[in-house]
């Protein structure tokens, strides 16, 4: 059956945005909103699966806010908001967590990185994390996720609910006149030349909000200074650049840097190995600062001017929540009706 197309992605407020958020997704969210309806959300509930200091998680909840609108999503044509807003949301993960295995969560590999080997001690949020995400998706029935590569697994998942409970409540769907299948099976987008950004001291491990070291991702709050300093002791290794895509094949180092320009440039590896092949490193760590600095430096000065203004913000987020809770409200009343909940 053909659904609407629509697009709903999110990011947590969890602190230091950085590169790997931009070039891996918010990039994307801003290109897809010529194509697509879009519903990007700050997703809040995510963020509280590890402790979130109440001091400090509203700034954190704006600034991803801030993030969307100053790289160029439009609010108006399209829906932004943070995910505490809209209760749809845990509400349908709780049916959720009544269709999805636990054989299902417990093959989830972020869960296992994340609670690490104290497992026992992590929150059953962090457990059920995969289960809220397919309802912020499911909850509009989008069809079109962009994320990350680390994000491949719970998109799976994703998939795997709705079938699952288009299966197991079939009858009562068509009974109720829902057609054969209420969800659609959202298709992940993970495209581009950076689905998977690594750590400047280390080509084999992911960028992330979460490492130790600053030094190890480029923040969208960086200044210029910073991130020239930064670029400048990225790890790399004593040969100069290859000419063909082939050669970065065993160079993760200068595999992620070569990708990390093509994506801020907007090309390819390849194109950028026909420029760059045979150059060293010093001489393509000063073009590559020059691209992020033009690319990253107006969107930091602009996040810095909308943040400075909490209240338009908070508006901004108030009418994208109403318009989402609009949307997700029809499909909850839905869901209702077709799991047999007794509702007004
Ligand atoms: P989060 O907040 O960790 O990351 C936000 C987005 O950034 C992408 N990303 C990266 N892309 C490339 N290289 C990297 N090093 C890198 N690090 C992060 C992520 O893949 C993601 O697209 N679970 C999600 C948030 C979420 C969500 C959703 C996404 C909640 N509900 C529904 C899509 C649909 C997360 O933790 O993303």
């Amino acid at each position: 059956m053909g659904f609407p197309q629509r697009v709903f992605s999110g990011v947590q407020p969890s602190g230091n945005l950085h590169l790997g958020n931009y070039l891996g997704a918010i990039k994307r969210f801003v290109e897809l909103q010529a194509r697509y309806d879009c519903i990007y959300c700050v997703v809040d509930l995510h963020a509280i699966t590890v402790w979130q200091d109440p001091t400090e998680l509203p700034r954190a909840i704006r600034e991803v806010a801030a993030a969307f609108l100053a790289c160029g999503i439009d609010p108006k044509k399209h829906i932004v908001f943070n995910q505490s807003q809209v209760a749809e949301h845990a509400e349908l993960a709780w049916v959720f967590n009544c269709v999805a295995r636990l054989g299902w969560l417990n093959r989830m590999t972020q869960f296992k990185e994340k609670a690490g080997k104290d497992r026992e001690n992590a929150s059953v949020g962090l457990y059920a994390y995969p289960t809220l995400m397919a309802a912020d998706i499911l909850v509009y029935r989008a069809t079109h996720v962009p994320v990350g590569e680390d994000q491949k697994q719970h998109l799976e998942l994703s998939r795997d609910i709705a079938q699952k409970f288009n299966k197991d409540f079939g009858q009562s769907i068509r009974d109720k006149g829902y057609g054969d299948t209420f969800f659609p099976l959202p298709e992940p987008l993970i495209t581009g030349e950076a689905t998977r950004v690594m750590s400047l001291r280390d080509g084999t491990k992911k960028m992330s909000k979460s490492d130790a070291s600053d030094q190890s991702r480029i923040n969208l709050t960086d200044d210029a200074d910073a991130i020239a300093q930064k670029i400048r002791r990225a790890k790399t290794d004593p040969e100069p650049l290859p000419s063909e895509e082939k050669g970065l094949e065993t160079r993760p180092e200068a595999d992620n840097l070569v990708g990390i320009y093509a994506a801020l440039t907007d090309t390819t590896r390849a194109l950028v190995l026909k420029q760059f092949g045979n150059a060293q490193f010093s001489t393509f760590k000063t073009a590559l600062t020059d691209a992020a600095v033009a690319k990253l430096g107006p969107i930091a000065a602009e996040m810095k001017r909308l943040l400075s203004d909490a209240t338009a913000i908070d508006k901004v987020l108030a009418d994208g929540a109403a318009r989402a809770q609009k949307l997700a409200g029809e499909t909850m009343k839905a869901v209702k009706d077709i799991v047999g909940f007794v509702h007004s």
